[in-house]
């Protein structure tokens, strides 16, 4: 999600000490020359990564890492790919999902209902995964829609604000389920499709785990706190090793409205008056006005569980794994068959989380393992400034995390997961966004900006977050100690992004290669490419710091070599979001993300063409989120 940075969240302001009280300044240094030799001796390949990775069978392609020709940086409304490849756009939003028999068209001047929005793909397009059914041919498709630009959403914007609206908005968030298929090289979305769904911010779905039922998560129109409407602000996702996606509720709190006076608990999640995202759903829809169901924004917040092979499934949010803005999650395995997910808290200092399952998973799909992710144990990050860190867990009645300091129960641990966090003086990030694992149990996370760190009154710069006012993010990586359930681990930098020719120190980055800003998006492929995209915000785009990044894009890095190339430029305004591949390595599924998006909180709904008309360009349109399919013209593996 793009945010000015002046709306951004930034609600911790715990006393924590922040880590640069205990360490030495001239470490950062000697951390940020990427890998340390003192990370040894966790190298073992673990194969079934790959293949959470989702191109396990990837053909290799042999030679170089990275193969192809860089791609300049780029001002165009167009989307730019290397030499020898080509883009081709499917399941834009408004266009038919494919549920059978529910087939409105897309209507160009925004003018489509609700109901016909609930049967078309949503907007705002982010975390996406190819869950394969005839190999590298045919496949599902699943993925996030973020948020809504109410400015191109509806003919006349909000120039008016009606039930119907609110409605369609609430269409436009969740979720795509949507069958495709190759032919010749070319991809098409199957319509209809058995296995094409919507899910979105009115989709009935269950909690689970040891906060379902909790007082907390009762409201007036469901007493027992076990079920809830509809996910919202899904940003980017993650996979199971047992075929299910799951999808995280990151800025859930901009769609509710508080009171005059707000509770800690309220603000420590950033609650307003109004609503912080100005999405007004509460004017129209009541159980977004926190006022009168305190409880309802505690019913979000949570990674939600999706079998995307069964239609009728329904999604389970997973309560054990914590509540925070989840940016992600991302799955690993133990060396004995356990799961580990990893998450980030993408709001300006806020956490870094694992959860390790108490249970090995089973063969047998979701069916074997549909409570695999309700018992287990969820642990924090610190980072040290001696290049190792800590995981601390939330154990209820452990340390701090009492009734004394109001936690009633196992159950308000997880649903006040921040401040439990706070008194275990967790480390406070520069936004922490997607995490990725690869074959050689690295794991990596982006912490795409931070512009209050340093400044006034907040927490200035430390080892792990070592550069104040930072506008141009970085990606860390650290391995546990001995297997991805490991309390301990050690880190280091893996990249500071930035531009050589900024003037300010703190903007140059280090970067072997390419210039960028604000990573976001980061995915391994079958051939262990890291995949970073960025999200530098509209409103910051071409200024400052980022004046000659151009449009955002996505660069491919080799995690050994360090270097970092440009593979792909995005339409003016957008942000690049998910990424996924078919089995062979062949197909990439990129999804890209606003274009068109203005600088201004919303777009003009009178100019919808102003700043971009991607993909479509039509002299009637406007622009639409989409996924872009790229494959390379000889039909090779894809970074080859
Ligand atoms: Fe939705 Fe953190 O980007
Ligand atoms: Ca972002
Ligand atoms: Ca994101």
């Amino acid at each position: 999600m793009a945010k000015d940075f002046s709306t951004m969240e930034d609600s911790n302001r715990s006393s924590n000490p922040s880590l640069h009280e205990l360490s030495d300044p001239s470490r950062r240094t000697l951390l940020r020359g990427g890998l340390g030799a003192t990370v040894t001796g966790f190298l073992t390949p673990l194969s079934s990564l790959a293949g959470l990775a989702g191109c396990a069978t990837a053909a290799g392609g042999g030679g170089a890492l990275l193969g192809f020709k860089s791609v300049p940086t780029s001002t165009a409304d167009a989307v730019s790919v290397p030499e020898g490849y080509s883009a081709q756009v499917i399941a834009p939003w408004g266009d038919p999902v494919g549920l059978s028999g529910e087939n409105a068209a897309f209507k160009w001047d925004g003018s489509n209902s609700a109901a016909e929005q609930e049967t078309q793909f949503g907007m705002h397009h982010d975390g996406i995964h190819y869950f394969a059914q005839n190999g590298s041919t045919s496949g599902l498709l699943v993925m996030n829609h973020e948020y809504v630009d109410d400015g191109l959403l509806h003919a006349d914007g909000m120039k008016t604000w009606t039930r119907d609206k609110v409605r369609k908005a609430q269409a436009a968030h969740g979720v795509s389920v949507l069958e495709v298929e190759q032919k010749d090289g070319r991809w098409s979305v199957v319509k209809p499709s058995p296995w094409a769904r919507r899910i979105t911010a009115n989709t009935p779905m269950g909690f689970a785990g040891p906060a379902a039922g909790h007082a907390l998560l009762r409201t007036a129109a469901d007493a027992t706190g076990t079920r809830v409407l509809g996910t919202i602000n899904n940003c980017a996702s993650g996979i199971t090793p047992w075929g299910t996606y799951l999808t995280c509720e990151e800025n859930f709190i901009f769609y509710f409205s508080g009171g005059d006076t707000l509770s800690p608990h309220e603000q420590r999640w950033g609650l307003r008056k109004g609503g912080a995202g100005g999405y007004r759903w509460h004017e129209h829809d009541e159980r977004f006005d926190a006022t009168k169901h305190p409880n309802e924004p505690n019913r979000f917040g949570w990674v939600v569980e999706i079998d995307p092979y069964n239609p009728s499934s329904t999604p389970v949010k997973r309560s054990a794994l914590g509540r925070a803005a989840h940016e992600g999650a991302t799955t690993a395995v133990t060396r004995d068959g356990r799961a580990v997910v990893y998450m980030g808290e993408d709001a300006r200092f806020e956490y870094i989380y694992k959860f390790v399952s108490r249970d090995r998973i089973q063969p047998g799909g979701f069916a074997a393992n549909a409570t695999l992710l309700d018992h287990g144990t969820l642990y924090v990050a610190k980072f040290d400034a001696d290049g190792k860190g800590r995981w601390i867990a939330l154990t209820y009645n452990q340390g701090p995390l009492t009734a004394a300091n109001g936690f009633a129960d196992p159950g308000e641990v997880l649903i006040k997961t921040r401040q439990a966090s706070d008194l275990l003086g967790a480390t406070k990030m520069d936004r922490p966004e997607w995490i990725a694992v690869d074959a050689q149990r690295y794991v990596y996370c982006t912490l795409t900006n931070n512009s209050n760190r340093g400044s006034d009154k907040q927490p200035a710069v430390d080892a792990v977050n070592p550069r104040a006012n930072n506008t141009m993010g970085h990606i860390i990586r650290w391995k546990d100690s001995g297997d991805f359930d490991g309390t301990s681990f050690e880190w280091n930098h893996f990249v500071l992004a930035g531009d050589p020719a900024n003037e300010r120190a703190d903007a140059k980055g280090n970067i072997k290669g390419d210039a960028f800003g604000c990573p976001d998006g980061l995915w391994v492929d079958g051939r262990g490419v890291l995949w970073i995209q960025c999200d530098m915000s509209t409103s910051n785009m071409g200024k400052g710091d980022l004046a000659r990044l151009g449009n955002n894009a996505m660069l491919a890095a080799d995690p050994k070599s360090g270097e970092i190339r440009r593979f792909l430029v995005g339409p003016a305004g957008c942000e690049i979001t998910g990424a996924t591949a078919t089995p062979d390595g062949k197909t990439m599924f990129v999804n890209i993300q606003h274009p068109g998006e203005s600088p201004s909180e919303r777009s003009e709904p009178d100019l919808p063409r102003r700043i971009s008309n991607w993909p479509d360009f039509r002299p009637d349109g406007r622009p639409r989120s989409a996924t872009v399919v790229i494959r390379k013209n000889d039909g090779g593996v894809i970074g080859t």
